[in-house]
C-alpha cells in the first residue's frame, strides 16, 4: 500500500480485502459500479485488466481506475512522415484506460485526477521497457469534458452519433 496522503492510500485491488466496501459503491454510474463490483475481480484474475484503489482513513474505495495493455487502430499521419518505410503500423500499442470511478461523496476533490496521475506513471514505465504509443479510453459523451481538461483529445473530429467516444493522451 502506498500513501499518498495522511488519508489517502493507493492499492492494487484485492478482491478478498475490498469486497464490503465495494459492495455499496457508487459514482453515478451504473457500468461502472457493476464493474467494481462484480467484474474487477475476474477481470484481474483472468489477466484482462488490473484494477487500482484508492482508499481513505478507514480503508474504503473512494476511486479506481482499471488499465489494460489496448492497441489503438489508428493511421497516425505524423508517424506517416516520420516512418520511411512502406510499411505503416495500422495499429498503435497503447495502455488502455477501461473504467475510472469515485463515489459520489468524494466527486471533484481531485481523486480522479490523482488516479490519471498515477496511470500516466504507469504508462512511463511501460513505454520505456515495451513501448507505448499513448494511452487511450472510451469516453462516456458526458465526461468528454473532463478527458480533455486532462489533456486527452478526441480521435476524430466528429463525434455525432457515438456511444462513447475514443480518446488519446500522449503525454
Ligand atoms: C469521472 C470521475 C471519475 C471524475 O472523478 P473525480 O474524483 O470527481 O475527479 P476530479 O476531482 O479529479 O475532477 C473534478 C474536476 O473535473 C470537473 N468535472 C467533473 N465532471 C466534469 C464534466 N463532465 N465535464 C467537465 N468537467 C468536469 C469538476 O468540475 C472538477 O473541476 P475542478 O478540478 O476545476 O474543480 C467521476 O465524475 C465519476 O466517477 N463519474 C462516474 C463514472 C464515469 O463516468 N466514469 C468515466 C467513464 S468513461
Amino acid at each position: 500500500m502506498t500513501s499518498l496522503s495522511p488519508n489517502l492510500f493507493l492499492e492494487k485491488f484485492d478482491a478478498n480485502k475490498h469486497s464490503n466496501s465495494i459492495k455499496t459503491f457508487n459514482c453515478g454510474n451504473k457500468d461502472c459500479n457493476n464493474f467494481i463490483r462484480e467484474a474487477a475481480a475476474i477481470y484481474q484474475k483472468e489477466d484482462l485488466g488490473c484494477t487500482y484503489v484508492l482508499l481513505n482513513e478507514k480503508q474504503n474505495v473512494v476511486a479506481y481506475v482499471t488499465v489494460s495493455m489496448g492497441a489503438l487502430k489508428f493511421r497516425d499521419p505524423d508517424l506517416a512522415l516520420i516512418l520511411n518505410s512502406e510499411e505503416k503500423p495500422n495499429h498503435l500499442p497503447a495502455l488502455r484506460i477501461g473504467r475510472i470511478g469515485t463515489i459520489l461523496s468524494e466527486q471533484n476533490k481531485g481523486h480522479g485526477k490523482t488516479l490519471i496521475k498515477i496511470v500516466i506513471s504507469l504508462y512511463e514505465e511501460l513505454r520505456q521497457k515495451l513501448g507505448a504509443r499513448c494511452l487511450i479510453v472510451d469516453s462516456v459523451p458526458e465526461k468528454v469534458e473532463w478527458y480533455k481538461k486532462l489533456g486527452f483529445k478526441p480521435l476524430f473530429n466528429d463525434t455525432t452519433g457515438r456511444s462513447t467516444i475514443p480518446m488519446y493522451l500522449r503525454p
